[in-house]
């Protein structure tokens, strides 16, 4: 099932999300209607605060871009209660956008690499390296696990420079084509 997806302006995307364990009601179904909603929004990554749960998950799905990069064929992830452990490499310059603010997309500084814990689907562990651009894509993901945004990490002046957009998305003026929940519609 396609999820709405909450747009900026949603208190869920600044809450801090709470682990969840193998018991979690429905967990199979939510990561399919994750990675349904993702795939339906033509985006690569999506945490759970983004469609309304405040809880420590989220999926990536790189083949999506497969066409153009194709050592992403079928490269999906699924991240249970991860975390960045520590990171490495150059500070380097990508373009970002988000689901939760259509229409945003600006350079955001990261590191190029990150060493991430997490439970796959079948609670199997894992401790892994990720380098360049899926780096780039798990550390946005869990940041909004964190309850933070990428606007958070633009610079003072491009944050204002997007501030009307933003007011807008916040204000419920929101123009996508998936399906999506606004603050007022
Ligand atoms: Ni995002």
């Amino acid at each position: 099932m396609i999820l709405p997806i909450y747009i900026y302006g949603q208190s869920v995307l600044r809450k801090p999300t709470e682990e969840i364990d193998k018991d979690y009601e429905g967990l199979k179904q939510l990561i399919a209607d994750m990675y349904e909603t993702l795939r339906s929004s033509e985006g690569v990554g999506l945490a759970a605060p983004q469609v309304g749960l405040p809880i420590r998950i989220a999926v990536i799905d790189l083949d999506v871009v497969s066409d153009e990069s194709p050592e992403f064929k079928g490269y999906f992830k699924t991240l249970i209660n991860p975390y960045i452990e520590e990171s490495a490499g150059e500070t380097v310059t990508y373009e970002e956008g988000c689901l939760s603010f259509p229409g945003i997309h600006e350079k955001i500084n990261r590191p190029d690499r990150v060493r991430v814990t997490w439970y796959d689907e079948d609670f199997g562990f894992h401790d892994e390296w990720f380098e360049g651009f899926p780096a780039r894509v798990v550390q946005h993901e869990l940041d909004h696990l964190d309850g933070k945004c990428f606007i958070e990490r633009m610079s003072p002046l491009r944050r204002q420079m997007n501030k009307s957009r933003l007011n807008s998305l916040a204000a419920g003026k929101v123009k996508c084509d998936y399906k999506f929940k606004a603050v007022r519609k």
